[in-house]
C-alpha cells in the first residue's frame, strides 16, 4: 500500500478482486469520494468481494470480466492500477473447484466456471506435444515428456487421476511434482500468461499522470513478463543513429528490486511465500 500510496478522491482499478482484501484497503485509503472499479472472472469471488464491500457501495464498480479484455470493458482513466495474480484460497480450498490434488474432484481449475474448457477436456483435446511444452515451460519440469505421455494416455478426470498418472510416470518423486503439474495445467486452462500480456499491454493507457501500476506475480515465467514490460516503460526512447534520448521516460520504477514477503509474513501466510511485487509510476512531464 505505501507504495501505491492510494489517497482521498483517488480512482483506483483492482483487476483480481478476488475476495476483496487488497479492496477494502483501497477503498478505506480513497474515501471519502475515491472511486473503486474491481474486476474478477470468478463469480463466486466477485460475490464474496460484493458482500465483503457493501459498506461502500457509493464508490463500487465490479465486472465480472477476465483482465484479457480489460479494454472492452470502458474503464475510466484512474490513479491506480493493480494485480495479484494467479489462485485465491478459495480455489485450492474448496475441492470442487478442482485446482487441489489433495482431495478427488472433478478436474475443473477454471477461474471462470461459466465458460471454456476444463483441465479434463483441455488435456483430453491436447496433443502429447502440447502437455510436454506446458509443463515444461510452466511447470519447469525437467521429465516433462514422461509426465505428459502418462497423463495423455490415461486422459483424467479427477484430480486423483491426474495425480495417480504423475506417480505412475515419476514413482516416489511425484509428490515432490505434483504441485508444479497442477500449476502449470491451471496456467494452461485460464489462459494465464496470454491474460498478462494482455494486461500488460492496456494497463499502461489507463493511468493518469503521476499514477501508478503495481502487480503481484507468483510465478517466474509472470515476474520476467512484469520486468521486461516495466523496464521497457521506463527507458526513455533512443535515437539509433546518435544514441541520444528522444524524449524523457514516460514511467519510472518504484521498485529497483522486487519487492518480496518477509520470513514473518511467509510464516504467517506460507502461501505468499513466491510473491514478487513490481511498482511502476507514470511521469508528470511539464
Ligand atoms: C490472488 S487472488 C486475488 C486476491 C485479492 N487481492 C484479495 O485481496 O482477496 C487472484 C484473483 O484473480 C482472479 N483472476 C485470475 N486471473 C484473472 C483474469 N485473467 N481476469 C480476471 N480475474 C482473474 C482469480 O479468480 C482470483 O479471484
Amino acid at each position: 500500500m505505501s507504495l501505491l500510496s492510494p489517497s482521498g478522491g483517488q480512482t483506483v482499478l483492482d483487476v483480481t478482486l478476488g475476495l476483496g482484501g487488497h479492496a477494502e484497503e483501497f477503498l478505506r485509503r480513497t474515501g471519502p469520494d475515491g472511486q473503486f472499479y474491481g474486476v474478477d472472472t470468478d463469480e463466486e469471488n466477485l460475490h464474496f468481494a460484493t458482500d465483503r464491500l457493501s459498506l461502500y457501495a457509493g464508490r463500487l464498480h465490479l465486472f465480472r470480466a477476465n483482465f484479457q479484455h480489460l479494454a472492452d470493458i470502458g474503464l475510466p482513466t484512474v490513479d491506480i492500477v493493480f494485480a495479484d495474480l494467479g489462485v485465491s484460497s478459495p480455489h485450492f480450498d474448496l475441492p470442487e473447484r478442482g485446482f487441489s490434488f489433495r482431495s478427488d474432484a472433478p478436474l475443473d481449475m477454471r477461474f471462470d466456471r461459466s465458460s471454456g474448457a476444463t483441465a479434463a477436456e483441455w488435456i483430453a483435446s491436447c496433443h502429447v506435444s502440447t502437455l510436454t511444452r506446458t509443463l515444461s515451460k510452466y511447470g519447469e519440469l525437467r521429465e516433462a515428456a514422461r509426465i505428459a505421455r502418462h497423463i495423455a494416455d490415461a486422459l483424467p478426470q479427477t484430480t486423483f487421476a491426474l495425480r495417480d498418472a504423475v506417480r505412475k510416470a515419476v514413482g516416489f518423486r511425484a509428490d515432490a511434482m505434483l504441485p508444479r503439474v497442477f500449476q502449470a495445467v491451471r496456467m494452461a486452462v485460464n489462459t494465464e500468461i496470454d491474460a498478462l500480456e494482455s494486461l500488460l499491454a492496456v494497463s499502461p493507457g489507463l493511468v493518469k499522470p503521476g499514477g501508478r501500476i503495481g502487480i503481484i506475480s507468483y510465478h517466474s515465467l509472470e515476474d520476467r513478463l512484469v520486468k521486461n514490460v516495466f523496464r521497457k516503460l521506463c527507458t526513455a526512447p533512443v535515437d539509433e543513429r546518435t544514441g541520444q534520448d528522444l524524449a524523457p521516460a514516460e514511467w519510472s520504477s518504484l521498485t529497483k528490486k522486487c519487492v518480496v514477503p518477509t520470513p514473518q509474513e511467509i510464516e504467517e501466510n506460507p502461501r505468499a511465500r513466491s510473491a514478487k511485487f513490481r511498482v511502476i509510476q507514470k511521469n508528470v512531464h511539464i
